[in-house]
Parts: C-alpha cells; structure tokens; sequence
C-alpha cells in the first residue's frame, strides 16, 4: 500500500505517479500509454498552438479514460533584443560556416509563448482535470479562471520560498524540483542556480513549510527513487527522464542514442540552448559555447539562431545543437513502452516500501 494517498485521492489515478511533461519530447501517444499505465499523463503546451493542444487533448480523450494534466510556461514574456541577438548569431558564426549556412537568413522565432488568455479559454473549454504550470503561476486573474474551471493547479518550486509563495497563491500542489532534474530549472524567485537544492535535501524542507500535498521531482528513475520520495514526506512523484527512451516518446534516434549513452556526469546546466538554465546531457554547443554564458539571449530568444544549426545538424544525424534535456538519473533509463514503464516503476516502488517496512 501507498503510505501516503492524498495524491491518489486527489487526481483519481491508480498511482501517485506524474508523467512529467516535457515540452518537445513528448505528444499524446506517451501521455496516453502513461495513463494507461496509471500515472497522471501530463500533455506539455508550452510549444503548442491553442489549435494544437485543442487536437491533441481530443486524441487523449477518444483513446483513455483517465484524469490528464496540461502543463504550460508562464515566465514573462520579454521581446527579442536586436542588438544581443546579433551578438549571439556572431558567437554562432563559426557553427554557421562550418554547416554551410548564412547567417544572415532570416529564422522564424522559435515559440515557446507564455500561458495567456486564449490558452485558458482553452482550459475552460476542455477543463483538464490537472493544470501545471513551471516558471511560477500567471496572473490571478488567470489562475482564479483555472480554479473556477474546476481544474487542480499544480507548479514547481525549486526552493522553499517558491514553494511557501505557490500555496499563498493558490497551487493546490506543489512540485519541489531539486536540482537533480532534467529540463528547466522552475524557478521564478530566485535566479541562482548554485542555491538551488537537490531533491533530498529540498523536499523534506518544502512538506515542513507548506499543508498542500508535495510532488518530488528530479532524479527520480526506479522504485528506490519513489520510495525514497516517500520516505522524505512526498506524497507522489513527478517523473522525466525515465520516460524519454519509451517508443512512444518523441525524442529522435540520433538523440535518443545520446540519452542511451550518458553516464551519471553526463548532464549540466546550461543557459545556451534557451537562455534560461535547463539540465541536459552536454551537447557540442553546451560545451563550446557554455554551459553559462552571458552573450546567450534572454529566454526564449537563445534558441532562435541555435534554430538554424539544429536544423542542420539533424539532417547528417548529430545532436550538436539539440536539447538532450535530461536529469542526473538519465543512465537508469530503459528502453521500454510507457505504460509498462509506469507499471514497473509502481510495483518495484510497492515492494521496495513493503521491505522497508518489514
Ligand atoms: C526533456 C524534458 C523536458 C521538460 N519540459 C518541461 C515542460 O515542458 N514543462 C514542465 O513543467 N517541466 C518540464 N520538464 C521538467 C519536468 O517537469 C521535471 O521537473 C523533471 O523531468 C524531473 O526530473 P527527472 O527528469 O530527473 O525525472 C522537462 C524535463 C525534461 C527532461
């Protein structure tokens, strides 16, 4: 038995396990086979059109009967700098040359558009049973129209004051990602990634500071992980990384061979890739380039001359521009179907509590 149901009771899933969303790496098909399984399967809408998460909701909804969450970005949106951008694409020059590319082709900005009032008459069309946020909440006025859709409001805080400053804003759950996790860092009232704390040492601190339930998160990969969260005080579990080698995932192959083979000090935070701090295994660019750098464009804007070289490199099968967003337990990921996966995560989690227990 589940030493702690609250999660269980609250989202109505079999197990107190988050499918975490991961913008770009995953559509309905993982996010169906998750909550098959008996997870929370989390649609990510962060790089969604409102069309586009429209359809992909509906897929969900024909193929699984099941609660699922939709997540979205709600950082504040600023406007791309001329003048950095041209900095950055000069940083890139070189990239450019050696792919064959002008760098003075016009990119499409890459979108990556904050949670507004078009996405949440969204939600109060299709009232996911779950809303997730990361990068704090959006306006109050917003989140009263989430709550009053009936929706549970989720996001991530990555120190104990982000957490204590969610619940006094009306999260209903809170997701203390440490910074073992992959993907970027949640954060929003701190921006010093050095004071942010693992998972071990942040979730006990966050379910003494606050009465809603706590998701762990980061480095979270087998049932020692769940266990552990338990142990801690969570009351669920929010996973990534396991999930990316699964079919159903949309990570390509060339990728997919780089999360295959990193070790367990094969990730970093990097600023590069977005210019906002993300985890991920290190990629040519990351190490070159980064993994901080001060000349990277304000998020999102990092991305869009990356947009060109990532392109390019794909096409020949390298991942020397790409995301590999991952946490530090990348290397205790398998190659396995998504609802297997979750299957197996809950039972060994189950029996590993039931051993310590005994
Ligand atoms: C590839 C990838 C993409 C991610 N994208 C998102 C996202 O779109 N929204 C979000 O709230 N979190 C995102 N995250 C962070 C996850 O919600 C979660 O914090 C993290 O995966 C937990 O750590 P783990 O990867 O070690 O399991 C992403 C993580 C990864 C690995």
């Amino acid at each position: 038995m589940w030493p702690d149901r609250r999660l269980i009771d609250l989202f109505k899933t079999e197990f107190p396990i988050v499918q975490a969303p991961m913008a770009g790496a995953l559509d309905a098909d993982l996010v169906i086979a998750a909550a098959q399984g008996g997870a929370l399967g989390s649609l990510p809408c962060a790089m969604l059109s409102v069309e586009k998460a429209r359809e992909q909701v509906n897929i969900i909804r024909q193929r699984v009967s099941a609660p699922i969450g939709m997540n979205f970005f709600c950082h504040r949106a600023v406007d791309a700098d001329a003048g950095r951008e041209a900095g950055w694409k000069r940083r890139l020059d070189r990239y450019y040359m050696e792919l064959g590319l002008d760098p003075a082709a016009p990119v499409n900005a890459v979108n990556r558009a904050p949670f507004d009032a078009a996405m949440c008459e969204l939600v109060e069309e299709l009232k996911p049973e779950i809303v997730s946020f990361h990068f704090g909440l959006p306006d109050p006025a917003l989140v009263r129209r989430v709550k009053n859709a009936g929706c549970i409001v989720m996001s991530s805080a990555t120190i104990v004051k982000e957490a204590i400053w969610l619940e006094e804003n009306g999260a209903d759950v809170i997701i203390a990602q440490g910074a073992e996790a992959g993907g970027h860092r949640g954060m929003f009232l701190t921006d010093n990634i050095a004071e942010q704390p693992g998972t071990f040492a942040l979730v006990p601190q966050v379910v003494d500071a606050v009465k809603v339930p706590v998701i762990a998160a980061g480095g979270i990969a087998d049932g020692r992980g769940i266990a552990a969260a338990f142990a801690l005080g969570a009351a669920g579990v929010q996973i990534g990384t396991a999930y990316l080698r699964c079919p159903e995932s949309r990570v390509i192959p060339a990728a997919r061979t780089a999360l295959a083979q990193a070790g367990d000090d094969s990730t970093v935070i990097t600023n590069v890739m977005t210019g906002r701090p993300a985890r991920g295994v290190a990629n040519r660019v990351m190490r070159e380039v980064g993994p901080i750098s001060p000349d990277a464009p304000a998020f999102p804007h990092a991305a869009t001359g990356l947009a060109p070289l990532k392109a390019a490199a794909e096409k020949l099968g390298r991942v020397d521009f790409t995301n590999l967003w991952a946490g530090q337990a990348v290397r205790l990921g398998r190659d396995m179907p998504a609802a297997e996966l979750t299957r197996a995560l809950a039972g060994s989690a189950l029996a590993r509590l039931s051993q310590l227990a005994g």
